[in-house]
């Protein structure tokens, strides 16, 4: 082992427009649905990694602070990964900073892990392909494996038994239709059931559970096509279905699953109301009571408009579409955490 190899990497968060819900296989974390997202730009993850034949153990800070038990059981095991393949052994310190709020629904578990193996691939000198880092990073977090590419991105569920075809793959560059995202972040507290568990509960209770594992190819060809089209319409519309559908599905677990709280129903009318009017704009949610509105540049204006004094939302955000991981300097400072602007 090199006395210290270190390795820094910035990945996006992404939210999906067709929902990933649902696992086929909980080792490998393969998906019951393959899913589709768009990467976002002003929401990101700084990821340093230094791996050293000093350190025993893995080390791992979060926005500053040492994380919790199982965060770092969760951050070692796809360290072990990179390692095996590295032929390496040794602890890594690994220092995490996110500029927006954790665990609350905006997906950092997504940009965390992405980044993560960006960096540590960089630290052991592995050169490995857009592909197989997502399929590394999936093995932390299924979102992960999207934010990996920029724009439009869709995570194929994949066939394989071992999950080595089941990765992301980009599907339309930001600058190709630089659609705006406006997040109403109704609360910053870790939501109370994680996406993991819910899924489970979900896919082992829920008399739904086979019609959404049907539905779903449908769904991403219909979303596929509007974005190869440019059809604002029909992506709005197959993508509330299947926001809706995800949470109706997540409700009808036992004991039922609620993420909503009264200021994300209240955006969603809001939302659905603008639209109405003829305002390009439709909402999504995923497992928080946050709610993403995902407009036309020129709709910005009006959605913050509409959002900004909706009771219980506490700050809006305002992002375009970003780009894939990208390696940093490990010397360079980290993101400030939760710096986030606000509309
Ligand atoms: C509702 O990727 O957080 O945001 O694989 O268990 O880490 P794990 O789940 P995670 O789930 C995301 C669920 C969702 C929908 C989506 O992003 O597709």
């Amino acid at each position: 082992m090199i006395p210290a190899a270190r390795g820094a990497a910035r990945a996006r968060s992404n939210i999906a427009l067709v929902k990933y819900w649902g696992k086929r296989d909980r080792a490998l974390n393969l998906p019951a649905v393959g899913s589709l997202s768009i990467t976002l730009d002003r929401l990101w993850t700084d990821t340093r990694v230094e791996f050293s034949a000093r350190q025993q153990h893995d080390e791992f800070l979060l926005n500053g602070e040492r994380a919790a038990a199982e965060a770092t059981t969760r951050v070692s095991l796809v360290l072990n990964l990179l390692r095996e393949r590295a032929g390496q052994r040794g602890g890594a310190l690994v220092e995490s900073t996110n500029n927006f709020p954790t665990g609350a629904g905006l997906a950092s578990s997504a940009s965390g892990f992405a980044a993560l193996v960006a960096a540590a691939a960089q630290a052991l000198n592995l050169r490995l392909q857009p592909f197989e880092l997502s399929t590394l990073a999936r093995r932390g977090s299924g979102s992960a494996a999207r934010s990996i590419f920029g724009g439009f991105v869709e995570w194929r569920r994949g066939e394989r038994a071992d999950g080595l075809d089941s990765h992301a793959l980009p599907i339309r560059p930001p600058r190709d239709w630089p659609l705006q995202v406006v997040v109403a972040v109704t609360s910053t507290e870790p939501k109370p059931v994680g996406s993991s568990t819910g899924m489970s509960r979900t896919l082992a209770s829920s008399p739904f559970a086979d019609a959404w594992i049907k539905h779903q190819e449908a769904d991403l060809d219909q979303a596929r096509s509007a974005i190869l089209d440019r059809d604002f319409l029909a992506l709005a519309e197959i993508s509330e279905h299947s926001c809706l559908k995800m949470h109706a599905l997540a409700m009808s677990a036992q004991p039922g699953l609620l993420y909503w709280s009264a200021a994300t129903v209240e955006c969603m009318q809001r939302v659905r109301a603008l639209r109405a009017a003829g305002v390009a704009a439709f909402f999504t949610v995923d497992a928080g009571p946050q709610v993403k509105v995902v407009c036309e540049a020129a709709a910005v204006t009006q959605v913050v408009a509409a959002l900004s004094d909706v009771p219980g939302v506490v700050q809006l955000i305002e992002t375009g579409l970003g780009a894939g991981v990208e390696v940093m300097e490990p010397t360079a400072p980290l993101a400030p955490v939760g710096s986030s602007a606000c509309a």
